[in-house]
C-alpha cells in the first residue's frame, strides 16, 4: 500500500487498515512494542506477536520518570541499535514513546500505530516527542521523525465520545488555521455523522493530516510556520495546568475560541468569522466557558517557560483557513483579555 502522506521524505502517513499496512511497513528484526494496558485490552492481537512494554494513561505519566521506566524495560529485554520501537496508542503513548526510542542508545527507529483521533490529526504526525516536566507541557523532546503513521479510522470505533470530541477540537484547528472547505465539511455534518461515517470521517482525518504535514514539510523546526499549528495552545496549556480534570481537546477549544475573540479586538478577524468558530465548536460539544477566571489563567500564561527570547508567538485566525504569528510579550498578550 501507498502512504497517503510523505513527510520531508522520511516518515510515511498511512490512512487505512493497520493490519494490512503493518506487515508492509514493519522492518525485518527484532520489534518491541510500547502501549497501555486499554490498548493491550481492546487490540490484544496486535501486540502479542511482539515483546511489549505497558506505560500508564494520563497526562500525568508524560514524564522523564516514565521515559527512564521505558529505557529499563528495554535494556532487560535487550534492546540495542537494530531493535525498532513501534508505539501503539493515543498522542501520550506516542511522544513519550517516540522521545524513548529517539533518545535510547542516542537513537531507535520507531513507528506509530495511532489509535485516537487526537493522535492521528496531531499528535503522532510531524515527528515532535517529549515529556512534560513539572506541569510544563513538552518541556523535554526531540524532533525525530516515526519512519511510519498508520492511522486507521476503524480504531476510533472503540472510543469514548469525550476522546473523539477531544480530537475533534484538533481538526477545527487544523480547519481554521488552513482548510476552509475542511471548516465548512464539519460544519455541515453532526457530531453523531462525523463519528458514525467511516468515509466522512477517513476524508476528515486525511484533510486535517494534510494541513500539517504541508506545515511540518517546509518548517519542520518549528522556526516560523510550524507555530501556526499552535492556535490556541498558549492559552489551552494555562487550562490544562489550572484544570487538569479537562483534556487536551477540550482545553483546546476554549483556548481556540477565546484567541479568536482576542483576534475581533485586534481588528484581524471579522467577528462574523469569530461567531462561526464558536458556533462549530459549540455545536460539536464544548463547553467553551474558561475553568477558571482569566485572570488566573493568564497568571499561568506569563509563568509559562515556554517562550523564545522573553516573547510568546501568538497565533491569530485572520479569517476561516487563514492565520498569522504575532510575536507579544506574556504581558501583552494577558492585555488582549483585559
Ligand atoms: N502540535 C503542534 C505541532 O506538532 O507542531
Amino acid at each position: 500500500m501507498k502512504p497517503t502522506f510523505n513527510v520531508r521524505e522520511q516518515s510515511e502517513i498511512y490512512i487505512g487498515p493497520t493490519a494490512d499496512i503493518l506487515s508492509g511497513v514493519l522492518p525485518e528484526g527484532r520489534v518491541i512494542v510500547v502501549s497501555d494496558a486499554t490498548i493491550d485490552r481492546l487490540y490484544h492481537p496486535l501486540l502479542a506477536p511482539y515483546d511489549t512494554v505497558l506505560i500508564g494513561a494520563g497526562e500525568s505519566i508524560k514524564t522523564l520518570q516514565t521515559v527512564e521506566s521505558i529505557y529499563r524495560r528495554f535494556i532487560e529485554l535487550g534492546a540495542d541499535r537494530s531493535t525498532f520501537v513501534l508505539a501503539v496508542g493515543g498522542g501520550i503513548v506516542t511522544d513519550v514513546a517516540g522521545f524513548a526510542a529517539a533518545t535510547y542508545m542516542r537513537g531507535l527507529s520507531f513507528g506509530f500505530v495511532s489509535t485516537t483521533l487526537l493522535g492521528q490529526v496531531d499528535a503522532s504526525v510531524g515527528g515532535k516527542n517529549g515529556v512534560n516536566v513539572d506541569g510544563y507541557k513538552n518541556m523535554a523532546g526531540t524532533f525525530t521523525q516515526p519512519r511510519f503513521v498508520i492511522c486507521d479510522p476503524a480504531l476510533l470505533r472503540t472510543l469514548p465520545d469525550r476522546e473523539f470530541r477531544a480530537g475533534l477540537a484538533e481538526v477545527v484547528k487544523a480547519a481554521v488555521i488552513a482548510d476552509a472547505d475542511l471548516f465548512a465539511c464539519i460544519a455541515q455534518n453532526t457530531f453523531g455523522q462525523l463519528r458514525s461515517d467511516a468515509e466522512l470521517l477517513a476524508d476528515v482525518v486525511a484533510a486535517a493530516i494534510r494541513v500539517k504535514t504541508d506545515i511540518v514539510g517546509r518548517d519542520e523546526r518549528e522556526r516560523g510556520e510550524r507555530r501556526k499549528l499552535n492556535l490556541g495552545h498558549t492559552l489551552a496549556h494555562a487550562i490544562e495546568k489550572c484544570s487538569p480534570a479537562m483534556n487536551h481537546g477540550e482545553a483546546v477549544a476554549v483556548g481556540t475560541a477565546l484567541i479568536a475573540d482576542a483576534a475581533v479586538r485586534l481588528g484581524v478577524l471579522p467577528d462574523a468569522d469569530r461567531v462561526r468558530i464558536r458556533e462549530l465548536l459549540a455545536r460539536l460539544g464544548f463547553d467553551l466557558t474558561p475553568p477558571v477566571a482569566m485572570p488566573l489563567l493568564l497568571k499561568e500564561v506569563v509563568r509559562d517557560k515556554k517562550r523564545e527570547d522573553g516573547l510568546l508567538h501568538v497565533v491569530l485566525p485572520v479569517g476561516i483557513g487563514d492565520c498569522t504569528v504575532r510575536p507579544m510579550t506574556p504581558e501583552a498578550f494577558a492585555a488582549l483579555f483585559d
